[in-house]
């Protein structure tokens, strides 16, 4: 038998078909059974009628939501199904029948989790896993066709680049000096000696005790490092990739962002119009005078801040030159004022937050060092990233796009915990 996906039957419209897949829904009567079968393409009504099976009625009239079946039968355009065809069915297979299925309707966030394994068939996690791949795909196209090189690093590291507080350690045979990577950062300056241009996108790791819509305890990351770099090269990289992946979206997914609900008129914005750039300086003076939001000079920016800023544009604001004391001990100088360093955090429009922190890389190997000090920790431990700034330092830089921050953001969801298939937390690190 020639099977083929639902979509493409629709697409045949008329004729006979075989299909495979999931019961979505089923009901029926002493006559007549529909089944909505599921498949990873997308859902179509199959019609039993009793007169033509009436040796295995009872099995039909016993399937189950979840059973898998191979079906083959008339396919016809049908107004009132709920895909707009429907299949008559000659013939089927029950291959794997089902238990009763653990989830119904307005089952509980909680219980939904439980049951993460057996939510993933739902149509919105199939429609969001379908943008996580076209995602990926696009990251991945926009750094190869932009010249660089897909680069790896380790996962077990013994040091820290993003502060203390959200390193989890490891007991690596007794050693308790082992952490899982926060960023790949760390292991990519020492490569640009070798590649000059590189990207990756691999799991960081971050002790997060924050329950926030937007804080994941393993998440995809999506990393850049390039030698000979400004730092507008940075930000320039960091929004075109985002165009990129947002036009990828709109091409390939229009069905899953409508059933996701998700207002395209706000991605358009994102592709066609230049983000906004500003210091952090100019940030203050805008939620002052915007939202009479006082923010002392040399404090971070807190959510709530990065919001009120952002709620101002339809695009993202790329917030450059923070203070030194807010931001990690890598980032470059501004060489025309020592309180600020060349790094930049994008926020994305629609309250989304943070979704790329990048920065040029400080060369100067004592302010480096002096820096690490600052943080309490001990250079001889950095001495292998140290060396990046003895032989052969250039000018680079580079940034961190988080995936599901990303992905939250392009579908509209209202928790990162959806844009990822298994989401880890403080609380959840089951099934
Ligand atoms: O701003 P971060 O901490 O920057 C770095 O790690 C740099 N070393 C990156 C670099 O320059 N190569 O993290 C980068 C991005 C954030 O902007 C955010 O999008 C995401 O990673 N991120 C998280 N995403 C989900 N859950 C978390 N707990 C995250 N922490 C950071
Ligand atoms: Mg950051």
């Amino acid at each position: 038998m020639n099977y083929i996906y639902i979509q493409e039957a629709m697409k045949i419209g008329s004729g006979k078909v075989s299909v495979r897949g999931w019961v979505h829904r089923e009901r029926g009567s002493n006559k007549l059974k529909f089944v909505t079968l599921r498949d990873s393409s997308n859902v179509i009504q199959c019609v039993f009628e009793q007169k033509d099976f009436e040796k295995r009625w009872d099995e039909i009239d016993h399937l189950q939501i979840e059973a898998s079946l191979e079906i083959t039968g008339t396919i016809k355009e049908d107004k009132r199904a709920p895909t707009g065809y429907e299949i008559h069915v000659e013939d089927y297979t029950l291959v794997g029948s089902s238990d009763k299925f653990p989830i119904s309707k307005d089952q509980s966030v909680e219980f939904l989790a439980d049951n993460r394994h057996l939510w993933l068939r739902s149509r919105r996690m199939i429609a969001i896993m379908k943008i996580r791949s076209t995602v990926f795909g696009a990251i991945d196209e926009y750094f190869k066709s932009s010249g660089f090189y897909e680069y790896h690093s380790p996962v077990f590291q013994a040091v820290q680049c993003e502060g203390g507080s959200t390193l989890f350690s490891v007991d690596y045979f007794g050693k308790k000096d082992v952490f899982l990577a926060q960023t790949w950062q760390l292991y990519a300056e020492p490569a640009i000696f070798a590649l000059e241009k590189i990207y990756t996108i691999s799991p960081s790791f971050r002790a997060e005790k924050s329950k926030t819509s937007r804080h994941l305890t393993e998440y995809w990351h999506a990393e850049m490092e390039m030698a000979w770099s400004t730092f507008k090269d940075i930000q320039d990289h960091g929004e075109k990739l985002i165009k990129h992946v947002f036009k990828k979206v709109l091409e390939n997914n229009k069905e899953e962002l409508k059933i996701l609900e998700r207002d395209i008129s706000k991605l358009e914005p994102i592709i066609n119009k230049p983000f906004i750039r500003m210091t952090y300086t100019e940030a203050l003076k805008v939620l002052k005078e915007k939202h009479q939001m006082d923010v002392e000079w040399g404090k971070d920016l807190r959510t709530i801040e990065e919001e009120k800023l952002t709620s101002l544009y339809d695009v993202p604001v790329i917030c450059t030159h923070y203070p030194k004391i807010v931001k990690a001990f890598y980032m470059m100088e501004d060489p025309k004022n020592s309180e600020v360093v060349e790094g930049c955090d994008f926020l994305a429009s629609e309250a989304h937050g943070e979704i790329i922190g990048g920065s040029q890389r400080e060369h100067d190997l004592e302010k480096v060092k002096q820096r690490l000090i600052a943080q309490g920790e001990d250079p001889a431990n950095y001495e292998f990233y140290l060396d990046t700034r003895r032989y052969g330092s250039v000018p680079h830089g580079g940034f961190g796009l988080g995936v599901e921050r990303l992905i939250k953001w392009v579908c509209g969801l209202e928790n990162i915990k959806d844009a990822i298939a298994f989401p880890r937390t403080m609380e959840r690190y089951k099934p």
